[in-house]
């Protein structure tokens, strides 16, 4: 059937398109009510269908004579290490696991969070929380410990899971510290933290609250699925919120294992005997549903991988990955084909190997530049697809569904709407706009399934953050235009999230912390381009009145508590002092005028603003720090 087609009936007649597609999910009991309407925004998919999502990733095919099929492969470039596990493997380690977590008193419904490196016990932990029905919330391990704080205490987790250590070019980076901080900057108080002793580094422990991976599993038992639920939750991840505080998008089960399964074949077109790669990390969204759940549902063998696309150990590694375990496609961000194109322009790397299985580059997270697609097309000689999606949704909103039907490639446009996104471009007073006009790109309700129901304990929130300003949509802070064609072009946000090297993040919390140093007044946080990682914060600080203190050793404090509270992952190494933020005479500070100014575009001295002559010392000022090169 063509694209056309398949989108107008997952819009025109959603519950039938999607009943039928959730034929294809493992249910204890097959969902009767498919969609339930009587309480918008609030929709819940397949509310009273009994499922569980780790049956579906892991027993449907050890049942079904897969168990000696590889289901992950893991492969740790930084150190040195490979280990593959078949379905029968992965299965009898969760249950285990499993087991282990109901000996700790975790019950269907706890929240769990796991605060781990990309090795498989990370991956186990997820899949045994999945099966007993604990709600975990993997937290990504660049945050540091007051972000983990924030996460433990609107999550009240029971129970922490993590590892000694991670590895990061040059640093091993140690968790329990980290975690031990984050308990005493919280206010609710984990009964435990578990964790995984690494061969290299040991964490030292405290016997009053941890326990090592290897001890729990002594006395534990192999532990049967938990019946759920269609609309229990599966998991909470935190996502960059408009404030400092982050949002817990929470996934319900039905739907996230109806919905993945199904754009294994029909958005990447895998099929289920075929090595898929996603090339991210678990605590991010892409993540969650392409190296863990979306593959596994799916029965295909997926690849977590430890390491960076260069330095681990040169430009090559994404290349022998793919060519070693003849991986057909490979997802990650633009920002990591970037950082390859830099270090190896002319391939070199890329030529050691025989990549005759690779069909299609995926990416996502971030606007590819037609540079990169353009080089990344020169030198793979395959399909370099661009897709748009976010946390809240959890599978493309839009993007080319090569196992439906491919269209050409529109160099900057993300591709035509993924069935079920019944996508709209409105103006700010909530009118359609026609093709080609710019304007905030919103989805009509309900959302497809696998989508958010809601925000954790936060309802309200959910409501008026994405379905209020336009009533009877879901607001995605984006904003751009779908041509004459129906190709959607993703332009830029419309709130303060900044995408740096592929991490959302939100300068808001950033100039939450800025705040708190004792000499700054004020201070605003913009994301300018990178040629790297696509954005980078820099922070514009007004002083206080009567500093004197030297400005250099002001910034260096302030980068360095960015570190400390929101983590290395922010990349905020930059930050001028102004004498003044510029501001309209309402008192709103220009963001944008600023990061027009520092991106070297041109701008419009906007009329409201209350000194103009501000604008010209922040513009000296980015010259003479060598952040605006003329
Ligand atoms: N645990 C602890 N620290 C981490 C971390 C983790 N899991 N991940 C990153 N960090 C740290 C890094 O060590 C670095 O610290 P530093 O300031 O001391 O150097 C900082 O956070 C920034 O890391 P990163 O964003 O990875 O930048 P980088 O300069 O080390 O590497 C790239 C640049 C482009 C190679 C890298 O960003 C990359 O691989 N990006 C792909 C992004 C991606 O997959 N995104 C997922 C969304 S699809
Ligand atoms: P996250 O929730 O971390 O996945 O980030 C989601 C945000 O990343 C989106 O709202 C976009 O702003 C941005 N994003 C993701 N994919 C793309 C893309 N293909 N093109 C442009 N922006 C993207």
């Amino acid at each position: 059937m063509s694209y056309k087609k398949i989108y107008e009936q997952s819009i025109k007649d959603k519950e039938n398109f999607w009943k039928k597609v959730s034929d294809d999910v493992f249910w204890y009991q097959k969902p009767e009510k498919i969609l339930n309407t009587e309480n918008p925004p609030f929709y819940k998919w397949f509310e009273d269908g009994v499922t569980n999502t780790c049956y579906n990733a892991l027993d449907f095919h050890v049942d079904n004579g897969l168990g000696d099929k590889v289901a992950l492969i893991w492969d740790s470039a930084i150190t040195n290490t490979k280990e593959k596990y078949t379905f029968n493997q992965l299965k009898e380690k969760v249950s285990l696991f499993a087991g282990a977590l109901k000996n700790q008193n975790i019950q269907k419904g706890d929240r769990v969070i796991i605060y781990m490196p990309m090795i498989p016990e990370a991956v186990i932990a997820m899949l045994a929380c999945a099966r007993i029905g604990a709600i975990h919330s993997v937290v990504f391990g660049g945050f540091a410990s007051n972000e983990l704080a924030n996460r433990i205490d609107d999550s009240k987790a029971k129970l922490i899971i993590s590892a000694s250590c991670g590895y990061e070019p040059g640093k091993t980076v140690e968790y329990k510290p980290l975690i031990n901080k984050a308990i005493e900057l919280a206010k609710h108080k984990p009964d435990r933290c578990i964790i995984f002793q690494r061969k290299n580094f040991k964490a030292t422990l405290d016997p009053k609250l941890d326990i090592e991976w290897d001890e729990v599993l002594k006395d534990a038992k192999p532990t049967e699925c938990e019946k759920m639920k269609g609309s229990d939750y599966a998991y909470i991840l935190y996502t960059s919120g408009t404030t400092g505080l982050p949002k817990g998008i929470v996934r319900d089960i039905g739907g996230h294992i109806v919905a993945l399964k199904w754009t294994m074949k029909n958005v990447y077109n895998i099929n289920p005997d075929d090595v898929w790669w996603s090339a991210s990390d678990i605590g991010w969204i892409v993540g969650h549903s392409y190296i863990v759940y979306g593959p596994l549902f799916y029965g295909c063998t997926t690849i977590l991988f430890e390491g960076k696309p260069v330095g681990t150990p040169d430009a090559g590694t994404f290349w022998r990955i793919v060519s070693e375990y003849k991986v057909k496609s490979l997802f990650t961000a633009p920002t990591a084909i970037r950082a390859i194109k830099k270090e190896d322009p002319n391939g070199e790397f890329f030529k050691k190997y025989d990549l005759s299985n690779f069909k299609c580059l995926f990416l996502a997270g971030e606007r590819a530049d037609p540079d990169t697609i353009k080089w990344a097309e020169k030198l793979l000689k395959v399909p370099v697809l661009d897709h748009w999606w976010q946390t809240e949704t959890s599978w493309a909103i839009s993007g080319n569904c090569t196992g439906i039907e491919s269209f050409p490639v529109k160099y900057g446009s993300a591709f035509k709407p993924v069935p079920g996104y019944n996508l709209k471009i409105l103006n700010s007073e909530g009118k359609e706009l026609e093709p080609g006009k710019m304007g905030d790109i919103v989805v009509k309700l309900p959302l497809p399934p696998g989508t958010f129901p809601t925000l954790w304990n936060a309802d309200e929130r959910y409501k008026l953050n994405y379905m209020t300003n336009y009533p009877g949509y879901y607001q995605t802070y984006d904003a751009g235009h779908i041509d004459e064609d129906g190709y959607v072009w993703i332009m830029s946000r419309t709130d303060d999230i900044i995408n740096v090297a592929g991490h959302r993040l939100s300068t808001g919390s950033i100039e939450e912390v800025l705040a708190e140093h004792k000499d700054v007044a004020e201070c605003a946080v913009i994301g300018i381009a990178d040629k790297l990682k696509g954005q980078l914060p820099i922070g514009l600080l007004a002083l206080k009145a009567g500093v004197t203190k030297d400005k250099k050793e002001i910034i260096s404090e302030c980068v360095a508590m960015v570190r400390e509270k929101v983590g290395p992952v922010a990349a905020f190494k930059t930050a001028i002092v102004v004498k003044r933020l510029p501001k309209t005479r309402s008192g709103k500070v220009l963001r944008g005028t600023v990061r027009k100014i520092a991106d070297n575009e041109t701008y419009k001295m906007p009329a409201t603003i209350d000194d103009p002559a501000i604008l010209d010392e922040i513009k000296k000022d980015l010259i003479d720090n060598n952040i605006l090169k003329l």
